[in-house]
């Protein structure tokens, strides 16, 4: 069965997989610096550079110490395939609707080249011009409705992916420094993630998710990782 407009399937099928949900918050200070430092270099090669590149590589990295979140699950839970590719599909809020193309090799691409896809899928999701291959074997998902607004969500599984995460939208709001007194303005965003109960448990999710939180919290950790 063919879903042109949208990936996910009938949400009976879904619902039927029993899901938790994890949430967290980061710390996005270094982010916000890094992502201004490298603005401008992605500007003058015509590419809008948001946080994404950043979240989508920090994803990348945190999948290749926990595969078994970039999986697929058989209906039936006979077989669960660990995906090679980090393929990764990000909803995108468009005229047409939702529809959620994916980064196909998320892990073989640098930040300015996950932009250059970004923007061009975009692009054409905003055109309603996307391919299906845009829009097939996504392993793993993002939701920014923090772009639009928000805190937390809870995001739906795009079976037969395993795991998702919506991001909610970064504010700046009171945080202590460390364990000390000291409160400081700090740029927070959330982290929602939903995962299949029948093949992941909460633990995994956590470890994963403190490992995301970990590269997004100090970006410069993410070039130990280049090739
Ligand atoms: N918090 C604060 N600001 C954010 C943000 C967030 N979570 N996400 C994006 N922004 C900022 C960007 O940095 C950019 O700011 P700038 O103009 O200073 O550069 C601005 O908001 C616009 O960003 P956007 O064009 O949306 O780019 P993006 O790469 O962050 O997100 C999409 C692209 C397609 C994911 C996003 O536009 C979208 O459609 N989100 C909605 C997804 C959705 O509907 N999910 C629900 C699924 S049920």
């Amino acid at each position: 069965m063919r879903y042109p407009t949208r990936t996910y399937p009938p949400f009976s099928t879904v619902q039927s997989v029993p899901h938790f949900g994890y949430c967290d918050e980061v710390s996005m200070d270094q982010l916000v610096h890094a992502r201004a430092a490298l603005k401008s270099a992605a500007e003058a090669r015509g590419l809008k550079f948001s946080f994404l590149p950043f979240i989508l590589k920090a994803t990348s990295l945190a999948l290749s110490e926990f595969p078994s979140l970039n999986a697929h699950v058989a209906s039936d839970v006979s077989e669960v395939v660990h995906k090679g590719s980090h393929n990764i599909g990000v909803a995108m809020d468009t005229p047409r609707g939702l529809i959620v193309p994916n980064i196909k090799a998320v892990q073989e691409r640098s930040l300015l080249d996950i932009a250059a896809e970004l923007n061009r899928l975009q692009t054409l999701a905003s055109a309603g011009k996307l391919e299906q291959a845009d829009l097939a074997d996504g392993t793993f998902t993002l939701s920014n409705i923090g772009a639009i607004g928000g805190t937390y969500a809870s995001p739906v599984l795009s079976v037969p992916q395993v795991a998702i995460g919506a991001l909610g939208k970064i504010s700046r709001v009171p945080r202590f420094v460390g364990k000390t007194d000291t409160v400081v303005a700090s740029n927070i965003m959330t982290v929602s993630w939903a995962a299949d109960h029948r093949v992941v448990d909460g633990a995994t999710m956590a470890r994963f998710s403190n490992a995301w939180k970990g590269f997004l919290e100090s970006p410069v950790s993410m070039l130990a990782h280049l090739r």
